[in-house]
C-alpha cells in the first residue's frame, strides 16, 4: 500500500464509504480506514438496515395475525426468533460485503484500522503514519446515555442490544419516544412486549409536524404502546429478576417507579469526535463534539468532515449526500447539499414521513402558506389493502403555491416522500403535483389529492 493519497476518509459508514467511492469515480487516489472488519458503520451493522429487516418480519407477523381472517386467509403464523434474527444478520452481511465490492470496483483502498489525524497531511493508523492532500472525517456518532442508567446491552441496552435480545422481554420500557424508541418499541410489541415509552417532552418525536404527532400517538396508543409523557428517568435499578425504572415528572416530583425485564435507552446520539485527533490538528467543534464546517470545510484548510459527527439531522442519506458533494469538491467540482429537502422517515406501522417546512416552523417564520389535506379513508387502494389509517398534507406558498413542506402518515408513506422531495427540488408548485397524471388504483393518489386540496379541488372526498 503506497502511502500517499490524493484523500484518505476515516470512517467507512453512509459518510465515509459514499464519499470513498464518488472520489474513486471521479479518478482520485482514495483510502477509507474503518475499525471494524465490517464496512457499512452505524447504519448496515446497527442502524437502518437491521431495525429495517425486523420491522419488516414483524409487521409481517402482525398483518398475518390481525388483518388475514377479514381477508379470508386462513391458518395460523407464529415466529422463531432466532430464525428472525438470522434473516436480519443475512440481509447485513450481504450489504455490507456489497460495499467491498463497490470499493474495488470503483478503485478504493480500504485499511482496517483505526486512524487519527496527526496534521492535516497526514493520518496515523495504529501507528503507521500515511499521508494525503485531503481528509474527510466520517466517524459517525454513538449512543448517549444517561446518569444513572448503565447500559450492559444485555437488560439495559442501546439499540444496538435491542437488534439482537435473545428472548422477548416481557415488560419493556424505552427512555425517549424518538425515532428509535417507536421503531424498536414497535419491533418488540410486535413480538409480544408490553412497551411503555417514558418521554420528557409532553409529546413524541419531536420536531415533527404537530398534527402528524397527535395521529401517530393516537395510533401507537390504539396498538397498544403505552406512553408516560412528559416524564423523565432519574435512574434504573435492578429488582429481582427484572428492573425498576425510577422516573419523575420533567418539572419534578410526582415520582413513580415502573417495572421492567429490559429497558431501552434511546434519548439520542452524539457525535463520535473524541479521540480522531481534532485538537492536535486543530479542527474546532461545538461543546456537544459536532465538528463545524462551512461546504463540509473544517477550518482547517484540507480537512474535511460529513455525516453524524457534523451538524444537521443524524440520517443516512443526508451523510451520504454530504460524502458525495465533498468528494466532488475536493476533485474540484460544485458539490453541493440541499438543506431544505432532506426527507425524514420513520418506519413504524403506519410509516411517517416528511420533508421541508412544518406548519410550526412556517407560522414561526411568518411565511403565508396554504395548506391541501387528504386521507387516506378515501384512497380506493388504501381501502383495498385495509391501510387506511393516516393523511397527507402539503403545505404550499400562499402567493407563489411552491411547495414547501409534506407531511404524511400512512402505509407506505416513506416511499410516496420521494416525489414531494423531487417536486420541492425542482421548485414545484402544488399545482404541478395536482396535474400530473397519478396511476389508479395507487396510494400515490393521495399525494394528488392532496395537493388539489391546496386549491380546493379534491376530487375524491
Ligand atoms: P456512521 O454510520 O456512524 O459510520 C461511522 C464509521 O466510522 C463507523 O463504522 C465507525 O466504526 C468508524 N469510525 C469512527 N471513528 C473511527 C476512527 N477513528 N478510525 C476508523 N474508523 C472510525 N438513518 C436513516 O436515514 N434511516 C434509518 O432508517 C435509520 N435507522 C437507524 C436505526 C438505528 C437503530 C440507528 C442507531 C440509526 C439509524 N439511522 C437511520 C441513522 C444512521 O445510521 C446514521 O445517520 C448514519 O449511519 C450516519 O452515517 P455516518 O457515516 O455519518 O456515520
Ligand atoms: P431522537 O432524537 O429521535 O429521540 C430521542 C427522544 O428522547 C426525544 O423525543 C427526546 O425528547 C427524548 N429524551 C431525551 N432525553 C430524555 C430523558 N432523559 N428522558 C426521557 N426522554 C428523553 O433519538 P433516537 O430515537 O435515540 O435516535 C437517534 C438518531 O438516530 C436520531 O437522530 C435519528 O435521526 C436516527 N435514527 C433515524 C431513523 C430513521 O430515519 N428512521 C431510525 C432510527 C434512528
Amino acid at each position: 500500500m503506497s502511502d500517499n493519497y490524493d484523500v484518505i476518509i476515516i470512517g467507512g459508514g453512509p459518510g465515509g464509504y459514499n464519499c470513498a467511492i464518488r472520489c474513486g469515480q471521479l479518478g482520485l487516489k482514495v483510502l477509507c480506514v474503518e475499525t471494524h472488519t465490517k464496512l457499512g458503520g452505524t447504519c448496515l451493522n446497527v442502524g437502518c438496515i437491521p431495525s429495517k429487516a425486523l420491522l419488516h418480519s414483524t409487521e409481517l407477523l402482525e398483518t398475518a395475525q390481525k388483518d388475514f381472517a377479514s381477508m379470508g386467509l386462513t391458518g395460523e403464523v407464529g415466529f422463531d426468533l432466532k430464525a428472525m434474527m438470522a434473516d436480519k444478520d443475512k440481509t447485513v452481511e450481504g450489504l455490507t460485503s456489497g460495499i467491498e465490492f463497490l470499493f474495488k470496483k470503483n478503485n478504493v483502498q480500504r485499511l482496517k484500522g483505526y486512524g487519527r489525524i496527526v496534521d492535516s497531511t497526514t493520518v496515523e493508523v495504529d501507528g503507521k503514519k500515511l499521508k494525503t492532500k485531503n481528509i474527510v472525517i466520517a466517524t459517525g456518532s454513538e449512543v448517549a446515555t444517561l446518569p444513572n442508567v448503565e447500559i450492559d446491552e444485555k437488560k439495559i441496552v442501546s439499540s444496538t442490544g435491542a437488534l439482537e435480545l435473545k428472548n422477548v422481554p416481557e415488560k419493556l420500557l424505552v427512555i425517549g419516544g424518538g425515532v428509535i424508541g417507536l421503531e424498536l418499541g414497535s419491533v418488540w410489541r410486535r413480538l409480544g412486549s408490553e412497551v411503555t415509552v417514558v418521554e420528557y417532552l409532553d409529546h413524541i418525536m419531536p420536531g415533527m409536524d404537530a398534527e402528524v404527532q397527535k395521529q401517530a400517538l393516537r395510533i401507537f396508543k390504539k396498538q397498544k404502546m403505552k406512553f408516560e409523557l412528559g416524564r423523565k428517568v432519574t435512574g434504573v435499578e435492578k429488582s429481582g429478576k427484572g428492573l425498576k425504572v425510577k422516573t419523575e415528572a420533567s418539572a419534578g416530583g410526582k415520582e413513580k417507579d415502573i417495572d421492567a425485564d429490559v429497558v431501552l435507552v434511546c434519548i439520542g446520539r452524539r457525535p463520535f469526535t473524541n479521540d480522531v485527533g481534532l485538537e492536535a490538528a486543530g479542527v474546532e467543534t461545538d461543546k456537544r463534539g459536532f465538528i463545524l464546517t462551512d461546504h463540509f470545510k473544517t477550518n482547517v484548510p484540507g480537512i474535511y468532515a460529513v455525516g453524524d459527527c457534523t451538524h444537521g439531522p443524524m440520517l443516512a442519506h443526508k451523510a451520504e449526500d454530504e460524502g458525495v458533494a465533498a468528494a466532488e469538491i475536493i476533485a474540484g467540482k460544485a458539490g453541493h447539499v440541499n438543506y431544505d429537502v432532506i426527507p425524514g422517515v420513520v418506519y413504524t406501522a403506519p410509516e411517517i414521513a416528511s420533508v421541508g417546512k412544518t406548519e410550526e416552523e412556517l407560522k414561526e417564520a411568518g411565511i403565508p402558506y396554504k395548506k391541501g389535506k387528504f386521507a387516506f379513508i378515501a384512497n380506493g387502494r388504501a381501502r383495498a389493502n385495509h391501510k387506511t389509517d393516516g393523511f397527507v398534507k402539503i403545505l404550499a406558498h400562499a402567493e407563489t403555491d411552491e411547495i414547501l413542506g409534506a407531511h404524511m402518515i400512512g402505509a407506505q408513506v416513506g416511499d410516496l416522500i420521494a416525489e414531494v422531495a423531487l417536486a420541492m427540488e425542482f421548485k414545484a408548485a402544488s399545482e404541478d403535483i395536482a396535474r400530473t397524471c397519478h396511476a389508479h388504483p395507487t396510494i400515490s393518489e393521495a399525494v394528488r389529492q392532496a395537493a388539489m386540496d391546496v386549491e380546493g379541488w379534491t376530487m375524491q372526498s
